[in-house]
């Protein structure tokens, strides 16, 4: 009945994912939204979305609108405006590449001047080491000294090509925008 619908919600939230070029951004978001994954690698060129609507609980629904950023250099300053309005970001790297771990202050640095929350605040930011699949020997071993560091939620391994830690990386930054006003 009508009664219902007064304390259902549907949320949109806008998400980023952002790191260098062949991390694995796009391939994360296909996986993560659409569950499909290609070996080809294909450049992104300026930006992407993709959305995948979540049943979090009875009472809320969410649109997640991801925003896959281009990685190459050479977008970098075409790809400003699709910052606005996001509230969350996952930083990859590529755990078979060291040094697009490098890399992410910088990009954590475009990141805080691009963007705040509403409230002024900066938005919250996950780590992630994709390409889990391949090189589980060499996993970087500061990363929880990293994140402190720079002000990151916390890191996960992920593999968009075996679905690993997608979800629960995702459901973090979820967590923190419902209940960080
Ligand atoms: P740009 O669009 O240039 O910024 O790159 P990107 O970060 O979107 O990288 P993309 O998702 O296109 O992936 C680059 C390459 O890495 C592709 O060949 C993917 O198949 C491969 N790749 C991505 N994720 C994984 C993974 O988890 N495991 C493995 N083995 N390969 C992956
Ligand atoms: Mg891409």
């Amino acid at each position: 009945d009508n009664n219902n619908l007064c304390y259902k919600k549907e949320l949109l939230f806008k998400y980023l994912v952002i790191g260098d070029y062949g991390v694995g951004k796009t391939s994360i978001i296909r996986r993560y939204a659409e569950d499909t994954f290609s070996s080809k690698y294909k450049i992104t060129i300026g930006a992407d979305f993709a959305i995948k609507t979540i049943t979090w609980d009875n009472y809320t629904t969410i649109n997640l609108q991801l925003w896959d950023i281009a990685g190459h250099e050479r977008f970098g300053a075409l790809t400003s405006v699709y910052y606005r309005y996001a509230l969350a970001a996952a930083l990859v790297f590529d755990l078979t590449r060291p040094e697009t771990l490098n890399s992410i202050p910088k990009w954590l640095k475009d990141l805080r001047n691009r963007s705040s929350l509403p409230n002024g605040q900066n938005l919250p930011v996950i780590l992630l080491a994709n390409k889990g699949d391949v090189n589980l020997d060499n996993i970087p071993k500061h990363l929880d000294e990293f994140c402190k560091e720079n002000n990151i939620l916390t890191w996960f391994i992920t593999s968009a090509k075996e679905n690993i830690n997608l979800d629960i990386a995702m459901n973090t930054l979820i967590d923190y925008t419902l209940h960080h006003k």
